[in-house]
């Protein structure tokens, strides 16, 4: 069905602001680089992608009758923080399962940052020895027989809001609003730079794109490390997303582009390209990025214009996806 016929709760301000990332693209030389910026399109909790998820999964909760959101990912997790918000902001609960994804010293990575202002917004945090895994977790099951042990009503969003049945549309409906603030700037962005990691967001995008038959590239930089998982995830939800938009096709396989190389070896942990990038955006721009995300993705875009792959003339639109709560836990990778 189209994708107005879905209930949405509106949770953003309104459009994300887009703008030129003009030093940056005078220090690359080339391709016509700007950003879209989804860390600060709301006024909860700094924000992020998981945000314009909830927005139309508000309504299924609503509608549930649920009293607990019950969320899951690693410890310093935009999500669960994002989460978390929504629920304060909707006078509900919310119980998130924070398990050990990143092996990083920081003596502080489980206090400061997102976990911190999960536990400020009154979110019950359960910490999880578990390791790193995009996929749907028994812990994360475990905690909603909790709840309803303990005589609540709870309601499972899984991590990075993905393997939900709606996780794609606020990012099908992210690309509607490209299309429509190109209009107003007279301006067409030929290629896309998003991190994917649990994959919604980027299959959101190449559902929504898909739709404008235009010719534009959107391209995924994996963040998890664990390449095929993620890229079956993003391919997974943007044929599903796509089908559920009425797309009326189905996607090719050169519409679904996850890159590999920027990740390092394990989810995370940031490696030099991503301190070069989040050094070199915010002394050109005064943006911030984070390590464990954007970092990964700007540190792609940056290389792919540098080796041409992205060619000069070239009209580049970055998602900024938020994040920087966790450069918090990350004080070391700085010193
Ligand atoms: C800041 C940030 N960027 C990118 C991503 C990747 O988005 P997704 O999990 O939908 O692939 C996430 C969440 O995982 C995130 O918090």
């Amino acid at each position: 069905m189209p994708l107005d016929d879905f209930p949405r709760y509106p949770l953003l301000f309104g459009p994300s602001p887009v703008h030129r990332l003009d030093r940056l693209t005078g220090h690359l030389g080339g391709a016509d680089i700007w950003a879209k910026r989804e860390d600060v399109s709301s006024g909860l909790a700094y924000g992020g992608n998981k945000t314009r998820k909830l927005e139309y999964i508000v309504p299924d909760v609503l509608a549930s009758g649920a009293d607990t959101l019950v969320s899951i990912g690693g410890y310093q997790s935009n999500h669960t923080r994002q989460v978390a918000a929504v629920a304060a902001k909707l006078g509900l609960k919310a119980r998130l399962v924070q398990e050990k994804w990143v092996d990083w010293p920081d003596a502080v990575n489980d206090k400061v940052g997102n976990i911190l202002l999960s536990r400020i917004l009154g979110a019950d945090v359960r910490l999880d020895p578990a390791g790193f895994d995009i996929g749907i977790r028994d812990s994360w099951e475990r905690a909603m027989e909790e709840v309803r042990a303990a005589g609540g009503t709870p309601y499972g969003i899984p991590a990075g809001a993905s393997e939900h049945e709606l996780g794609g549309l606020g990012f099908a409906n992210w690309a509607r609003e490209v299309e429509q603030q190109e209009a107003e700037l007279g301006v067409f962005f030929d290629t896309i730079v998003v991190c994917t990691v649990t994959g919604s967001t980027h299959a959101g995008m190449i559902a929504g794109f898909a739709a404008q038959e235009t010719d534009r590239r959107v391209i995924g930089v994996d963040a998890s490390a664990t390449l095929k998982k993620t890229r079956d995830q993003v391919e997974r939800i943007a044929r599903h997303t796509a089908q559920q938009i009425g797309l009326g096709r189905e996607l090719r396989d050169d519409e679904i582009t996850v890159l590999e190389g920027w990740a390092g070896d394990l989810y995370g942990i940031p490696v030099a390209s991503t301190i070069d990038a989040i050094r070199l955006t915010a002394e050109l721009e005064g943006m911030i990025i984070d390590p464990v995300y954007e970092g990964k993705s700007m540190a792609g875009l940056i290389d792919l214009v540098r080796q041409g792959e992205i060619g000069k003339d070239s009209t580049v639109l970055y998602a900024h996806l938020g994040g920087q709560p966790a450069l918090n836990a990350y004080a070391g990778a700085f010193s």
